[in-house]
């Protein structure tokens, strides 16, 4: 006979809706692939006066009615923040819980705690809708590649800022344009800021860099840009120039150092993350034994979250799940790999004569050398315009001064742009 597991729902919005559907619609073809028969037991809200996909018995203001009913098995935390959910998840384990949740800001900031009070009261923890939404590339991280050693990871974390590049690629239209679609096709919050500022992404890499390199990193240890300033003449020069530019988190380790890094940047059409477009996500491994490996889909969305979720309740009740280890190495150190990479540089000018000239003295001074340079000038009466340069190969710290000289200067309209490419 079937086991029946109780889920305690912590949250009943965009995922936990996705969740009590995806149960509806699929549990006899889980029940005939796992034995595991699923059952909402309650669900937490906070707003007692929206309607809910399930009967108003079910539903609750008071999390206490999830943690004392000894017959729930597992709590599933789709609340979202740090509080109350951090809370909550500590108080599921103290009640000897197996806990699973979707939430990669808690887990960034308090995974530790999580998981040390999960070992103690030996509950097991899953979290693969954490990253990457119906991806899962929690469990190929953890079980699939176990006997790899990896030293470089790549993504697309951010199905948002994906969007938006891409958008601002296909309609040639500005961020801001393409914003507040993304935010009318449900694609992008109201406040968009974790997102588009790249932070979101930094929360999902910190998790990803824990359980494949095991190290504990911390946000400011990490090198975090947003798209916000991207605009439709950097996609069209890029697009020229043979590439597209996409919001990317990386890890690298070289010896004892890791540089983990979260920015846009200019890749080669033939690059396997250029075409992963939209609100698609992607990971791409290299691992010492399987060479390349690419994971796609979908990193966002109600029904392919829920997918993520009840995997991991699945696994969870089967009890073959295997606790992903957060064992971190204490000798890594946090810093930015001293590797050379090719700029794309875009400069905001007055048009006034000389300005290329003037420019590439000042990247000359510092050492840097420029493979492609063009102008470009607004058809109107402002005077302004914008200079774009690719260059070699180039430190960044070695950039970052020459910008700085180049801004000192007086001569532009607005702070440099500089993005980096990767081949
Ligand atoms: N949406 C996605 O595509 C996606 C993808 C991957 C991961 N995630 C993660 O999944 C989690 C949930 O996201 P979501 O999009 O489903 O969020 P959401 O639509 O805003 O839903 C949040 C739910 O939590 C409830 N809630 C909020 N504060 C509460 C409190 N103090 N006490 C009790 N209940 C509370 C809300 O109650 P009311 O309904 O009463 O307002 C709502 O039902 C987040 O951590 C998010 O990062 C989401």
């Amino acid at each position: 006979m079937a086991k029946t597991v109780r889920i305690g729902l912590m949250g009943l919005g965009t995922v936990g809706s996705g969740l009590v559907s995806l149960i509806e619609r699929n549990a006899p073809i889980i029940e005939r692939r796992s034995d595991v028969k699923l059952e909402i037991a309650r669900a937490l809200v906070k707003d007692p006066n929206k309607k809910r996909p399930l009967p108003d018995d079910k539903v609750t203001l008071n999390p206490r009615d999830i943690f004392d009913d000894p017959s729930i098995d597992i709590v599933v935390e789709v609340i979202g923040g740090i509080e109350p959910a951090r809370m909550y998840l500590l108080e599921a384990l103290k009640a000897n819980k197996n806990i699973v949740t979707a939430n990669k800001a808690v887990l960034a900031a308090h995974g530790d705690e999580i998981l040390a009070l999960a070992g103690a009261n030996e509950c097991q923890v899953g979290f693969e809708a954490s990253v990457c939404g119906g991806i899962p590339i929690i469990q190929a991280l953890s079980s699939g590649l176990i006997a790899n050693r990896v030293d470089e990871l790549i993504g697309i974390l951010n199905g948002t800022s994906n969007y938006i590049l891409t958008r601002m690629s296909e309609e040639e239209c500005t961020f801001d344009f393409v914003l507040s679609e993304a935010q009318e096709k449900g694609l992008a919050e109201a406040d968009p800021s974790f997102d588009v500022q790249g932070i979101d992404a930094a929360h999902k890499l910190l998790i990803l860099a824990e359980l494949t390199f095991q190290v504990k990193a911390q946000m400011n240890e990490i090198t975090v840009e947003g798209i916000d300033r991207i605009t439709p003449v950097d996609i069209k020069t890029a697009h020229d120039f043979g590439f597209v530019i996409k919001p990317i988190a990386i890890a690298v380790r070289d010896g004892d150092n890791m540089d983990l890094r979260v920015h846009p940047a200019l890749l080669p059409k033939l690059h396997p993350l250029a075409s992963v477009h939209h609100e698609f996500n992607a990971v791409l491994v290299k691992g010492d034994a399987i060479g390349e490996m690419i994971f796609y889909g979908k990193g966002a969305g109600s029904l392919p979250t829920a997918s993520a979720v009840l995997s991991d309740i699945v696994e969870i009740a089967r009890s073959d799940y295997v606790v992903p280890v957060w064992n971190p190495q204490k000798s890594i150190k946090f810093a930015p790999i001293e590797s050379k990479s090719r700029y794309y540089l875009r400069f905001p000018i007055y048009d006034k004569p000389g300005m290329i000239g003037k420019i590439a003295t000042v990247l000359g001074d510092h050492g840097i050398s420029i493979t492609h340079a063009m102008a470009l000038l607004e058809c109107n009466e402002t005077n302004k315009g914008n200079v774009m340069i690719v260059t070699h190969a180039s430190k960044e710290q070695d950039i970052r001064h020459a910008l700085a000289d180049i801004q000192k200067a007086g001569t532009l309209t607005e702070t440099p742009l500089a993005i980096r490419m990767l081949e």
